[in-house]
């Protein structure tokens, strides 16, 4: 299979990309033909035997990055639709553990390492289009990893990247931004394969899953502008 890994790394946040890629080009679907996309504003050099492309991408002071990493992907999508599976990991993360074809699927979400089980914190303001009423079903997902073949991936891009700017328009951003609409495009479309915390592992929690992609603790406040 074709499978495209989805990072955005602009300005400091490039330093967290070479050992995350080589990480990755030792556990990361090493049976399959993986293609790294860098959406970046920065010049990389990367040590790796697969395909690496560099989608050039203006930086923004948080959140925008995040808030509109499902814009760049849809603004993207006639490239990244030659791949067979997209998906998306945080570049401050690194593979600990193989993760492979038990990710396949065609809509795939990870439980929060921190809120498993739970329901999390959903967007409560009714305004939002990233709202999730009490009464509605869920589990709370982490944005850190997620993915699915290119065409569910790509169609939840776009909904979730419309809905954040609907939302823009009446002056809302959902609490947790991207995660928020993402948790209530889990709701709408439930997952196929749900990864537990193993795949978005905080690097100093304990928590009873094994290690196999670290969200590594960082300095907020020194890389984000
Ligand atoms: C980080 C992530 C980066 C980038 C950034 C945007 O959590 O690791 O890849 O998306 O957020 O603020
Ligand atoms: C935090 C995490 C945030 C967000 C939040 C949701 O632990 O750092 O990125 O997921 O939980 O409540
Ligand atoms: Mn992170």
């Amino acid at each position: 299979m074709k499978v495209g890994l989805l990072l955005i790394a602009t300005n400091k946040y490039i330093q967290f990309l070479n050992p995350l890629v080589e990480s990755a080009d030792r556990y990361f679907c090493t049976n399959h033909e993986v293609t790294y996309y860098v959406h970046t504003n920065q010049n990389f050099e990367v040590n790796t035997y697969r395909d690496i492309v560099a989608i050039p991408v203006e930086h923004k002071p948080w959140p925008w990055m995040t808030l509109e990493r499902y814009k760049h992907f849809s603004d993207s999508k006639e490239q990244l639709s030659e791949m067979d599976y997209l998906y998306y990991c945080d570049v401050d993360m690194l593979f600990v553990n193989t993760v492979g074809d038990e990710i396949l699927g065609d809509r795939v979400a990870t439980q929060h390492p921190g809120l498993f089980g739970t329901r999390g914190t959903p967007e409560t303001d009714s305004r939002s289009l990233a709202y999730i009423a009490p009464h509605e079903p869920m589990q709370y997902f982490a944005g850190g990893f997620n993915g699915g073949t290119s065409k569910e991936y790509l169609k939840m891009a776009s909904t979730i990247s419309a809905n954040i700017i609907k939302d823009y328009e009446k002056e809302l951003i959902a609490v947790w931004h991207d995660e928020s609409h993402m948790n209530r495009y889990f709701v709408d479309n439930p997952p196929t394969v749900i990864l537990s915390p193993s795949y978005c592992y905080g690097e100093s929690l304990n928590i009873p899953f094994e290690r196999r992609l670290l969200a590594l603790d960082k300095d907020h406040a020194a890389v984000r502008n």
